[in-house]
């Protein structure tokens, strides 16, 4: 690795992170290292890069907006805000946008939206689930369910319950008469790739209504098509009354965003919230990109596709390696869960041209870009195999 860089990162950068692996380039599924050696990356960026490293359409259109207009400020409409916004909101539920800059922002947004809407009513408490992952901002790690996270950063923001996921009963022994809203991942990313089921979000969304409690869904890493629809909720058929995007909204340029039904339009006024960066012309046009590639390229329908091959030779892993125990995920969060902490697969995967993650302690995780071909999908398949087969049991 390049001596200047390597010394630079341990001398200057915080060590909240342990990289060491420098790239230097990425092109569709793509990315290149110092060295020139290529990996295959099914990380996409942990779910960001959607539609693959720079490409050209997304490139193009950050190019041209940084050459009109870059920020000014939500105090001025600009011309692609709007536009990106009716976009989000003609793939699901009518209602309005607000725009951050990272998914810990927008779930922010969320509590408060949350917090504001029950504030007449004497609601603020918010019921999350054990296992959950929102964010790194005090109120998203107090609201996330991991509680390793947590540590070293107390006290806690108060208002935040914890229930288990998949768990209806559990939910409802946590609701009282302050309870303003549930907020949840319809699969949990970093909590293992876990799927909600289907009839235990149904279960939620009737528990809401029945008790005049708002469904808050965290889809900024299962959203923006990687579950094969445009919206995680859309894979199951349950609608919250707001849903919070980020990372693959920009591909890369970082945006974020939560939207609200309609008739909740009203909650947040003028004044009651705001972000400086939030939907800047550059964050927006690059989104509007990334939305007009999905729908262009029929990323949605790939994704089902390849989602199919990637599960189906999953299961035959589980049949062929004793030490993998089950198949995790839906669409493209893809999972197997082993007997065992999954990081040591890391460096032999990685050695062998591919790269992947972890989730949870024990699952090996593959997020790869929607357009990912089937070709590269066979390739990374084989790749997991072979390293799978030199494991000891
Ligand atoms: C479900 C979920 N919510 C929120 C976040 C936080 O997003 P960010 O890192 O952009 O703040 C993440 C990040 O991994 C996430 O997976």
């Amino acid at each position: 690795m390049n001596n200047k860089i390597r010394e630079y990162q341990d001398k200057f950068v915080m060590k909240t992170y342990a990289p060491n692996l420098l790239l230097v380039k990425g092109v569709g599924s793509v990315v290149i290292d110092d060295e020139n050696k290529q990996y295959l990356d099914f990380t996409a960026g942990i779910s960001v890069c959607n539609v693959g490293h720079c490409h050209s359409k997304v490139t193009a259109a950050i190019s041209k907006q940084a050459q009109e207009l870059v920020h000014t400020s939500n105090l001025f409409i600009n011309e692609q805000q709007p536009v990106l916004a009716q976009k989000l909101v003609s793939k699901g539920f009518d209602g309005v946008v607000f725009f951050a800059n990272s998914g810990a922002e927008a779930n922010e947004g969320l509590i408060k939206f949350a917090r504001k809407w029950g504030s007449d009513k004497g609601k603020y408490e918010i019921i999350t689930m054990h296992d959950s992952f929102h964010g790194r901002t005090l109120a998203t790690l107090a609201a996330t369910g991991r509680s390793q996270y947590r540590q070293g950063f107390a006290p806690d923001m108060p208002g935040f319950k914890h229930a288990y996921f998949n768990d209806i009963e559990s939910i409802k022994s946590q609701v009282t008469d302050k309870t303003a809203a549930i907020l949840l991942e319809p699969v949990q990313g970093e909590g293992g790739i876990i799927p909600a089921d289907r009839e235990f979000l149904q279960q939620v969304r009737a528990l809401c209504d029945e008790k005049d409690i708002l469904l808050l869904f965290d889809e900024v890493q299962c959203g923006m098509g990687r579950l094969g629809t445009f919206y995680a909720y859309q894979s199951f058929g349950v609608e919250p009354d707001a849903v919070s995007l980020a990372k693959a909204l920009g591909n890369g340029f970082p945006i974020g965003a939560f939207v609200v039904q309609r008739k909740h339009e009203n909650v947040l006024q003028a004044g009651t919230h705001a972000s400086t960066f939030g939907g800047t012309p550059l964050a927006c046009a690059a989104a509007n990109a990334v939305i007009d590639v999905i729908d262009e390229e029929n990323l949605l329908e790939n994704c089902q596709k390849m989602s199919k091959i990637i599960f189906e030779r999953f299961n035959d892993f589980v049949k062929k390696f004793p030490f993998v125990e089950t198949v995790r995920g839906k669409g493209l969060m893809c999972g197997i869960k082993l007997d065992r902490p999954a990081a040591f697969l890391m460096q032999p995967l990685r050695e062998k041209g591919l790269l992947a993650l972890t989730a949870g302690e024990s699952v090996l995780r593959l997020l790869p870009a929607l357009n990912i071909s089937e070709a590269e999908v066979e390739s990374a398949l084989n790749i997991i195999e072979e390293v799978l087969s030199e494991v000891e049991v």
